[in-house]
C-alpha cells in the first residue's frame, strides 16, 4: 500500500525540476569547507574490521590551541550530515546568534568537533576483509555499533587530541548505543563528559503508530532486503526523494513524509522548512543494515532494550540463554548525563523516556523539555527552531560542565 503510493507519486512527479539549494549537492566534507572550515576525514578501524569515517571540523581560528573535543553521533539511517545541513548559514564568520547547524555552532565557538558515521551508512562502507557487496558485511545491528564502533571512535579522538575525556551529543540511536556501551563497558563512564541525549531512545514501548508499522509490515522490510543485507539503499531513496521533494509544497510534504518521515518518526511538523527538504533527503537516509531495522522492530514488539533476538536456538548459541540479554541501564555510573526531550516525539516517547529516568541510578545534570509542544523527533535535527530550542541548551550544558573538567 505504502509502496504503491510512493511509486505512483514518483511517476506523477517525474517532471519535477531539480533542487537548487547548493547544499543539496554537497557531501559532508563539501558542506564543511563551504562554511569556511577545514574538514579532516579520519578512517577509524574497529576491532572487528569495519573502517569508519569520522569527519572532523577544524576552525583555523583556534589552530594551535587546545580545544575540547566533542563527538556528535547521528540517529538511525542518518550520518554526520545531520549536524551540518539544517540551515544555509553557520559559517565561521557568521553572527553570534545560535544557529541551526550544531556542528558549525560548536566549531565556531572553539570546540573540536568530530562527527561519527556508524557502520553501514554511506560514509562507513569499508572493511579490512569484507566488501559491502557481501552479505556478511551487513550482519550487524546497533549492538555492534555500541560494542565496537563507539569505543573505536572515542579511543581515536582521545588518542589524537590527548584529552582525558570527550564530550558527546547523540541523537536518537546515537543515544541508544551510548546507553548500551555505558551499561556494558564500564570504563567509558569515566571517559565521556558530558553525555547529552537529544531524544534519548532505549525502550520503544510507546513508539507511535507510524513507527510501529515498521515492526508489523514485514513485507516492507522484506521488500528493501531483496538485494541482500542493506536496508533502504540510499541511492534508491534519495532518488525518490529528489524527484518527489523538489516539487512545490504541499505536494512535496506529502511525498517526503510518506517516504522518509514515515520511517523516521516525524510527521506533519510545523517546524519543517518544506523548501529545504531536498537538502535533507540529499543526506538521509544514509543507510544501515536490514538486521538493524529488524532489531528495532524487535524492540517495539518485545518492549525491552535488549540485544538482537536470534530465536531460541540462536540465542542459546550466542548468549547461552533462551532470550537475549537486556541492556541494564541501572549499571551506568556516568554522572554527567543530560537529556533534551520533546512532547510530540514519536520515537523517544515521553513515557519511554520516563521509564529510562526511573531505571537510571545516576542523577541527570540537566533535564530539559523543549517548550514548544509540537516539537518532534526529527525537529531536533531539522526543526526551524532547533538553534533556539536545542543547540542553545547544548551550549549551556557544555559551559556548565566545563568548570569541573
Ligand atoms: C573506502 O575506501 C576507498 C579506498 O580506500 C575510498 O576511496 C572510499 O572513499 C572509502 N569509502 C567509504 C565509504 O569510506
Ligand atoms: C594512538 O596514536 C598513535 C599514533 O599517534 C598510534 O600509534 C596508536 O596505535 C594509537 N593508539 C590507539 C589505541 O589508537
Ligand atoms: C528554508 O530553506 C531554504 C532553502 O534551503 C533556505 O533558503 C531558507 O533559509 C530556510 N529557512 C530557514 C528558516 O532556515
Amino acid at each position: 500500500m505504502i509502496l504503491l503510493r510512493i511509486f505512483t507519486a514518483v511517476l506523477v512527479l517525474s517532471w519535477a525540476s531539480a533542487a537548487t539549494d547548493p547544499d543539496s549537492a554537497r557531501t559532508v566534507p563539501e558542506l564543511i569547507s563551504s562554511r569556511g572550515y577545514e574538514c579532516q576525514a579520519h578512517q577509524v578501524v574497529t576491532s572487528d574490521g569495519y573502517i569508519l569515517t569520522v569527519h572532523r571540523v577544524v576552525n583555523a581560528k583556534f589552530s594551535g590551541q587546545s580545544v575540547k573535543p566533542i563527538i556528535l553521533n547521528h540517529g538511525l539511517l542518518s550520518s554526520a550530515g545531520d549536524f551540518l545541513i539544517n540551515s544555509p548559514g553557520g559559517g565561521a564568520g557568521d553572527s553570534d546568534e545560535v544557529g541551526n547547524n550544531l556542528g558549525f555552532e560548536l566549531a565556531k565557538r572553539g570546540y573540536d568537533v568530530w562527527l561519527a558515521n556508524n557502520r553501514g551508512n554511506k560514509y562507513s562502507l569499508n572493511h579490512t576483509s569484507l566488501t559491502s557487496k557481501q552479505r556478511k558485511f551487513w550482519d550487524f545491528s546497533f549492538d555492534e555499533m555500541a560494542e565496537y564502533d563507539l569505543p573505536a571512535v572515542i579511543d581515536h579522538v582521545l588518542n589524537i587530541t590527548g584529552f582525558e575525556t570527550v564530550s558527546y551529543v547523540g541523537h536518537s540511536q546515537g543515544t541508544s548505543i551510548m546507553f548500551a556501551l555505558l551499561s556494558t563497558q564500564p570504563k567509558y563512564n569515566k571517559l565521556v563528559k558530558p553525555f547529552i541525549s537529544l531524544a534519548p531512545v532505549t525502550t520503544v514501548i510507546w513508539a507511535t503508530a507510524n513507527v510501529r508499522l515498521l515492526a508489523y509490515e514485514d513485507a516492507l522490510i522484506k521488500f528493501f532486503e531483496i538485494k541482500g543485507g542493506p536496508f533502504l539503499p540510499d541511492k534508491v531513496l534519495s532518488a525518490l526523494g529528489k524527484v518527489g521533494c523538489a516539487a512545490a509544497p504541499p505536494v512535496s510534504n506529502y511525498i517526503c513524509e510518506n517516504i522518509l518521515f514515515f520511517i523516521l518518526g516525524g510527521w506533519d511538523s510545523p517546524q519543517l522548512n518544506a523548501t529545504r527538504v531536498p537538502v535533507y533527503v540529499s543526506q538521509d537516509p544514509a543507510g544501515t543494515s536490514s538486521k538493524n531495522m529488524i532489531h528495532w522492530a524487535q524492540g517495539i514488539r518485545q518492549f525491552t532494550f535488549s540485544k538482537f533476538d536470534y530465536g531460541l536456538i540462536g540465542n542459546l548459541k550466542k548468549y547461552g540463554k533462551p532470550i537475549p540479554p537486556e541492556y541494564d541501564v541501572s549499571k551506568i555510573t556516568n554522572e554527567n548525563m543530560a537529556f533534551i526531550t520533546a512532547l510530540n516525539d514519536g520515537l523517544a516517547d515521553p513515557l519511554d523516556v520516563q521509564l529510562l529516568r526511573e531505571r537510571l541510578r545516576v542523577k541527570l545534570i540537566h533535564d530539559e523539555r523543549v517548550p514548544y509542544p509540537l516539537f518532534n523527533h526529527l525537529d531536533f535535527i531539522w526543526g526551524k527552531d532547533s538553534g533556539k530550542y536545542v543547540n542553545q541548551v547544548v551550549l549551556d550544558i557544555l559551559k556548565k560542565t566545563a568548570d569541573n573538567q
